[in-house]
């Protein structure tokens, strides 16, 4: 994983993942260096090429606690495509649906979430299509955001 952290810096640069975070640095360096129990850091690969990046928490042990306080039973996804290239083209849908499946794959976990920013209202549709729901706008440090929550299917 170390290996991958030129490609993730290059695509931070890329205007589309900027405007989705415009204020947040993942310090690549330091985290690919350690693998906290609560996170998983993935690259989505099409055809052995690495075309996204995804993670998935547990923001209720993750330990900077940006989710503030929240109960047991959730997790959080974060996701971007790299090249502008590769927008559109159903890869980030699939990412998701993989993401959300290995998210619910553990029984305890009952909700996944997402934040997109306010201005982000594409990335918005794009999670009402994989069935989150909106439940409340929230600031997280600079970030206005929207939180969507995707309950479990029966
Ligand atoms: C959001 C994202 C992961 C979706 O992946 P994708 O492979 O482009 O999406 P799909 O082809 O599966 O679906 C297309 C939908 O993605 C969304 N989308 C496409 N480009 C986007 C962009 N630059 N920013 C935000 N959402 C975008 C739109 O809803 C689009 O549907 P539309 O064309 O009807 O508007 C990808 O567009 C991306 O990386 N965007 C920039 C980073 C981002 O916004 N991440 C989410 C932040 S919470």
């Amino acid at each position: 994983m170390p290996d991958d952290i030129p490609l993730l810096q290059h695509w931070d640069e890329q205007p589309h993942v900027v405007a989705s975070d415009p204020n947040d640095d993942w310090g690549w360096e330091k985290e690919l260096g350690r693998s906290p129990p609560w996170r998983e850091q993935l690259v989505a690969e099409l055809d052995g090429r690495p075309i996204g990046f995804i993670q998935i928490i547990d923001p209720k042990h993750e330990d900077s606690h940006y989710w503030g306080c929240i109960s047991e039973g959730h997790r959080a996804i974060d996701i971007w495509i790299g090249e502008a290239d590769d927008l559109n083209r159903g890869y980030g849908t699939r990412m998701m649906q993989l993401a959300i499946e290995r998210s619910f794959a553990d029984p305890s976990v009952t909700a996944v979430l997402v934040d997109p920013l306010d201005c982000n209202t594409r990335a918005h549709k794009f999670y009402e299509r994989l069935g989150f729901e909106y439940v409340v706008r929230r600031r997280f440090g600079e970030d206005c955001c929207s939180v969507y929550r995707l309950t479990r299917p029966d």
